[in-house]
């Protein structure tokens, strides 16, 4: 009701605010027995958290995560999860200038109309800081679907800016989008990445990207027609954090430009078993998992926060140029990886939750 919780059996509800005490998630319906220990939600939390390179903002947050109900000797018990990170290095001052201002792009204004207030500091709720819950929870997620039914997630940033990866998805490990600071698994076009960044965080600007989110060893059968689709739902999932744009899922909008005979995913047999030539379908056909890859783009816009003189206009109606100091991200796209990994892995464990209710195992 409140937009502040998300899935059917494997739910989470988030708080916290930027510049609060801390932000937490309740995490419900994760079946007892999954073994899980902090420094699996904290390696996670660990690719999220800024000042962890040059490319990111400097605010120097550890995003220590507390493990405070629901394990019991280092296993799921089948009751709510506590996971809760203190906020440490607020500046809640870099605000203050700003308290009267609406940001241009950012999300001041339509809190204002909402609620009639708003905290001001570090954009309150509507911080990425609150994609710190959402990427604890979605640990738990990512550790149960790779233990007990090996999927496994691997997102990287695709694209800043115009400069692009065309590398092969099975050529790409976590080993290859950790190795840079960027998180694109093709080393030369990182370097790339990294330098048009830093360019543009000298000149106080911003830029966007693409993450493309890749799943791979799906079993079929997962998805609810007709509201509840996999798509739909990995969509509403990835639409969902701060700053995207667009999501696609496989063939995407190139689609539109293609015939029938050219975007059938024609069915074969290898070893037996039946698959497909090709994966436009992104491995979801009717809302429900093929047993193909899932693979989809998520465009993030560059952040709204520039150091760079714009229009605008107070909470009093008073026409303003605003530059806005302080510690902000010129590039969401390396950090924003963990968070697109985290919202896949909710949605994936939910659906599997919610099929195995119905429908038992799920068919190879
Ligand atoms: C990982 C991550 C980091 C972000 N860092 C910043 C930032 O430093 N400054 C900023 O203005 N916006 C940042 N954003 C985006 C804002 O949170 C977002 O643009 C804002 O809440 C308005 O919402 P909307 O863009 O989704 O409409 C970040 C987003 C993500 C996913």
């Amino acid at each position: 009701m409140t937009g502040n919780s998300f899935g059917k059996i494997f739910t989470i509800t988030t708080c916290g605010e930027s510049h609060g005490g801390a932000v937490a998630a309740i995490v419900d319906g994760c079946p007892s027995g999954l073994s899980i220990s902090v420094q699996d939600i904290q390696q996670e939390l660990d690719r999220r958290r800024p000042g962890q390179s040059a490319l990111t903002t400097p605010r120097d947050e550890k995003d220590k995560i507390h493990l405070l109900a629901g394990v019991f000797k280092g296993k799921t018990m089948g009751t709510p999860i506590l996971l809760l990170a203190y906020n440490e290095d607020m500046r809640p001052e870099d605000y203050e200038t700003l308290k009267n201002i609406y940001r241009p792009s950012h999300a001041d204004y339509t809190y204002i109309k909402k609620y009639g207030m708003r905290d001001f500091r570090g954009s309150g709720r509507a911080s990425a800081r609150e994609t710190l819950a959402r990427v604890a929870a979605g640990a738990i997620a990512k550790k149960y679907l790779k233990e007990k039914l090996n999927i496994e997630i691997v997102s990287y940033v695709e694209q800043v800016g115009d400069i692009s990866t065309t590398i092969d998805d099975t050529a790409v490990t976590r080993a290859l989008i950790e190795s840079n600071a960027v998180r694109c698994p093709d080393q030369s076009i990182a370097k790339e990445m990294i330098e048009r960044i830093t360019q543009i965080k000298d000149q106080g600007d911003s830029i966007g990207g693409v993450i493309k989110g890749v799943i791979r060893n799906v079993p079929s059968g997962l998805g609810e027609p007709v509201f509840d689709k996999l798509s739909a739902d990995l969509g509403k999932a990835i639409l969902s954090i701060n700053a995207v744009k667009g999501f696609e899922i496989g063939s995407g909008f190139g689609c539109a430009a293609m015939r029938g005979s050219q975007h059938n995913d024609a069915f074969i047999l290898k070893n037996g078993a039946i698959t497909t030539e090709t994966n436009h379908a992104g491995g979801i056909l009717g809302g429900i998992s093929t047993g193909q890859d899932i693979y989809f783009r998520v465009a993030f816009k560059p952040v709204s926060t520039i150091q760079q003189a714009q229009n605008t206009v107070t909470q009093d109606d008073r026409a303003i140029k605003l530059k806005v100091e302080g510690r902000h991200d010129p590039c969401v796209l390396p950090r924003a990886v963990p968070v697109v990994d985290a919202m896949s892995a909710l949605v994936m464990m939910d659906h599997y939750l919610r099929h195995r209710a119905k429908a038992g195992d799920c068919h190879e």
